[in-house]
């Protein structure tokens, strides 16, 4: 086969600095760009309690809008025994996203039963904190271990025409407080930035978290999903975003915590904590992207910008043996060669993408 590897511009990459299974013989073999699996996100729901703008836009995801049936939906049997599979193959990182997770009923059996599987080192949610403060003692006491909260915001009316579902800043706020006191610090803060709509907002949240010991990572605007109207004239780039903190917060960059964090890390220069930028537009990290998506439906997806998954629900429901499911998710990983974010042309933007409140974040 021809090497594809030259086609990236891009030395071979290991695999993740934190995968110590490398070398294991029941681990997965890397991808067709030596890329290894890493992390694994579960997406619990497709529904959401919100409609922000650029995720769910209420035209689309109205009253008409069809969500998964319940009897689509994987259990939370059939989640734990792939997230078991996953594990056995090299999953460390295990992520639970929606839609919004905690609107899934019962998360924290979920919670519970993925926390007894040996090998996952990380165990977190992605949530818009709506439902947190009443939750969070109970997800802690089943074994999360923390958080990150979407927040997009500090002001109501910029807060509220993102989220387009009326909830305001101090609940959201008041979340992190209850995830903190429960023990699922330290908080990671989301915020998509899109320009003319919270450009402001970047300073805002920069002032606002720094010395609070919560991490705020500026996302630029992407155009996963084919709903929200994307337009690269809207995506503030990351180093536009950084120049602005820098120039009244003064920043350093800092090393990555793990090979092929999304995020890359600054902290102030004055001791007052860290920030991260998402630049997945402007600087995309394909090449070490280690990440495979599972959706509620139990489908596979192995980029964000997927137009069509691996169907694993029905080799569950048709009753296969562990085995075979093993096999399914080498052969699909094997013949990875996603790359989304470094070939976006003109040309990409039609496809017909799924939507990231499916796929999860
Ligand atoms: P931490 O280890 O807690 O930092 O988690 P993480 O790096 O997995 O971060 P998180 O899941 O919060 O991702 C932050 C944001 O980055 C997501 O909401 C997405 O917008 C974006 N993102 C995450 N993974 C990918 C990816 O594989 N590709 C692209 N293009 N964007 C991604
Ligand atoms: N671009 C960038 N990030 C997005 N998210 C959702 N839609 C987009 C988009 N179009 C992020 C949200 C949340 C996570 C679930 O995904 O901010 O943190
Ligand atoms: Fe819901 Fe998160 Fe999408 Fe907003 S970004 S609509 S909170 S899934
Ligand atoms: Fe990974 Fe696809 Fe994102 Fe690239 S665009 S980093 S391959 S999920």
């Amino acid at each position: 086969m021809t090497p594809l590897l030259p086609m990236l511009g891009a030395p071979p990459r290991a695999s993740s600095a934190g995968n110590a299974t490398a070398g294991n013989a029941t681990e997965l073999p890397a991808d067709r760009f030596g890329r290894r699996l890493h992390d694994l996100r579960v997406s619990v729901t497709d529904r959401c309690n919100f409609r922000c703008v650029y995720c769910m836009p209420r035209e689309v995801f109205g009253a008409q809008h069809a969500f998964l049936p319940s009897a689509d939906l994987l259990t939370f049997d059939e989640i734990v025994r792939l997230v078991e599979r996953f594990v056995g193959l090299g999953v460390q990182k295990v992520r639970l996203t929606g839609g919004e997770p905690l609107v899934r009923r019962g998360l924290e059996d979920l919670v519970r039963r993925l926390t007894a599987i040996d090998g996952i080192r990380d165990l977190t949610l992605t949530t818009n904190g709506a439902l947190l403060s009443a939750r969070a003692d109970a997800l802690a006491a089943a074994g999360l271990q923390r958080v990150t909260v979407s927040l997009d915001a500090l002001d109501d009316p910029t807060f509220k025409r993102m989220n387009d579902a009326r909830f305001p800043v101090a609940r959201v706020l008041d979340a992190m407080g209850a995830a903190e006191t429960a023990g699922l610090g330290p908080i990671k803060v989301n915020t998509v930035v899109r320009r003319g709509v919270n450009e402001h907002a970047v300073l805002d949240l920069a002032r606002h978290f720094r010395g609070s010991g919560r991490i705020v990572r500026f996302i630029e605007y992407m155009d996963v999903g084919h709903t929200n109207g994307w337009r690269l004239a809207e995506v503030v780039p990351a180093d536009e975003i950084l120049t602005r903190i820098d120039s009244i917060f003064p920043l350093e960059p800092i090393s990555p915590t793990y090979r092929g964090e999304v995020a890359r890390r600054y902290r102030y220069r004055d001791g007052a904590g860290e920030i991260g930028v998402v630049a997945s537009v402007t600087q995309p990290f394909c090449g070490d992207c280690n990440r495979a998506r599972l959706s509620a439906d139990g489908k596979v997806y192995t980029c964000l910008f997927a137009t069509a998954g691996h169907d694993l629900r029905a080799l569950l429901r048709g009753g296969v043996a562990d085995a075979t499911l093993d096999s399914a998710i080498r052969t699909l990983w094997g013949s990875r060669e996603d790359r989304y974010s470094e070939l976006r042309t003109a040309g990409t933007a039609d496809l017909a993408r799924v939507e990231m409140s499916y796929i999860g974040g």
